[in-house]
């Protein structure tokens, strides 16, 4: 039987929060995980170069490249499903993906969010605008969120959340990466790391 549930992170951008996972893939923390392949929606993201490095199967996949995001889920959908994928990990996964598709994965996919939903979250708010909106509403707190994905964006169970203080004088990067250090490279890490053991557990069919 295996021993390790096999995950697929799908990324777009930096990819810090993919950088996160891999530490702690390295480090033990996710004993009962192994990531075995990224997606990157974007050409240029250096996520795609981050996971290359790790020694990863790596696949870029965009939409235009794709005839579209219908192209696109699909091709997305061949890689995972040929590579006995059983959780999908969205970190820094910045395009909303349809409702075929997270109705296919149902309860496979979470996704980190950088703010405490259901604040700033939903259609639009993605990378640096929740915490641009965070500071123009003038919350003291903010912070991130892991949640299972459905087809409402941002709206599926939440897994985990942890809150960070806004301070003065913070600008939206500033903010941005206060989230990132001390909540999203945390809690992401964590939840995988609890979901593959679960996983694993049903498997063995010890629970
Ligand atoms: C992260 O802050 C992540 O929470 C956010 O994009 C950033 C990606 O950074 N995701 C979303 O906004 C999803 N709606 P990274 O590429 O360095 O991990």
């Amino acid at each position: 039987m295996a021993d390790k549930a096999r995950i697929a992170v799908m990324v777009s951008g930096g990819g810090t929060n993919l950088q996160a996972l891999i530490d702690a893939q390295n480090s033990g923390l996710i004993e009962k995980g192994e990531i075995v392949l990224v997606i990157s929606n974007r050409e240029e993201a250096y996520a795609a170069e981050r996971a290359r490095k790790a020694g990863i199967e790596t696949h870029v996949v965009t939409r235009k490249a794709n005839g579209g995001q219908e192209g696109f889920e699909k091709v997305c959908m061949e890689l995972i499903d040929s590579r006995d994928v059983d959780l999908i990990v969205l970190a820094g996964f910045l395009t909303i993906l349809s409702k075929d598709f997270v109705t296919h994965y149902e309860h496979r996919i979470i996704n980190i969010h950088p703010a405490l939903i259901p604040s700033f979250c939903g259609d639009g708010f993605y990378g640096i605008k929740p915490h641009i909106a965070a500071l123009e509403r003038g919350v003291k707190v903010t912070g991130a969120t892991v949640h299972y994905v459905n087809e409402i964006a941002d709206g599926g169970e939440i897994i985990a959340q942890k809150a960070v203080n806004v301070e003065e004088g913070d600008t939206p990067e500033i903010l941005q990466r206060r989230v990132m250090e001390q909540a999203e490279w945390l809690i992401l890490p964590v939840a995988v790391a609890k979901i593959c053991r679960r996983i694993v557990k049903e498997r063995n069919g010890r629970i």
